[in-house]
């Protein structure tokens, strides 16, 4: 099915800069109902053009740094400095143009050699910091890419994680890449006042098109957050070039 927020931009570009936009709305909300901004970055290689145009004029001013915590939705098990880390990615893309205001970054641990002790002190990290609610730990934000097996965050299909109901975080070993991950889990992500799911490219047209016009889709994680209010997605073209329903132009 079609989520009900979708946003789709001519090229990546312009998705980086519908985001934005987003997420400039979504600070001053934050600002206004709280005096901070908590944002979870996603990882991967679809954001890092964001991260990079966030990280530069005039899109730097954009959001009060110094005001944000930012947080990521998943990391692999390797060291910070390791190449597929997602921290590793955002302090080249971002973190390291944004020192001189502060933000508060709030690492997960990927380095431990034992990922459930990682995961319980990042659930620790989201306790002690994030605004609460009746529902828990709430980001402000929530960023989210999309794998083409229609994984969310370290969210794989058959993982023993997706029906985690009571824990914030958790570690899943991912047999397809024979590596461990942690990941926010899906209630954490269901609670968040916004999410905002990125998807581009041609790689992205396949899971796009089982997402939106198939039926048999309770395997795909992602699915799960089609319905789900507080989630809009946000494609560009490519990535919505094999759907047979007529597209709508981003606003
Ligand atoms: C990660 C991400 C993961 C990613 C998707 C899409 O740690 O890899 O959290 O969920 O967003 O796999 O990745 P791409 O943007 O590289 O296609």
């Amino acid at each position: 099915m079609i989520p009900d927020q979708l946003h789709i931009a001519n090229n990546l570009d312009d998705l980086n800069r519908v985001v934005i936009n987003h997420l400039a709305g979504y600070f001053a909300e934050a600002m206004a109902a709280h005096g901070g901004f908590h944002l979870a970055l996603s990882g991967g290689t679809t954001p890092q053009s964001l991260y990079q145009r966030l990280s530069q004029e005039p899109d730097i001013a954009r959001l009060g740094w110094q005001h944000c915590h930012i947080y990521f939705g998943d990391e692999r098990c390797v060291p910070p400095d390791h190449p597929d880390s997602n921290f590793r990615m955002a302090d080249t893309a971002l973190f390291s143009h944004i020192s001189r205001y502060r933000p508060t970054i709030h690492r997960i641990a990927g380095e431990l050699t034992d990922p459930a002790l990682a995961a319980r002190l990042y659930a620790e990290t989201l306790q002690h910091s994030l605004p609460a609610t009746e529902h828990g730990p709430c980001f402000d934000v929530v960023l989210l890419g999309l794998g083409p097996d229609g994984h969310v965050a370290s969210l794989f299909p058959s993982s023993a994680i997706l029906h985690e109901n009571n824990k914030s975080v958790a570690a899943c070993y991912v047999e397809r890449l024979a590596r461990w991950r942690i990941s926010i889990t899906f209630p954490v992500i269901c609670h968040a006042r916004h999410v905002m799911v990125l998807a581009a490219g041609d790689g992205k047209a396949e899971i796009i098109r089982q997402l939106f016009e198939t039926d048999d889709i309770r395997h795909l994680p992602a699915s799960r957050l089609l319905t789900q209010p507080n989630v809009s997605w946000h494609l560009d073209r490519a990535a919505c070039r094999l759907l047979t329903s007529p597209m709508r132009p981003a606003r």
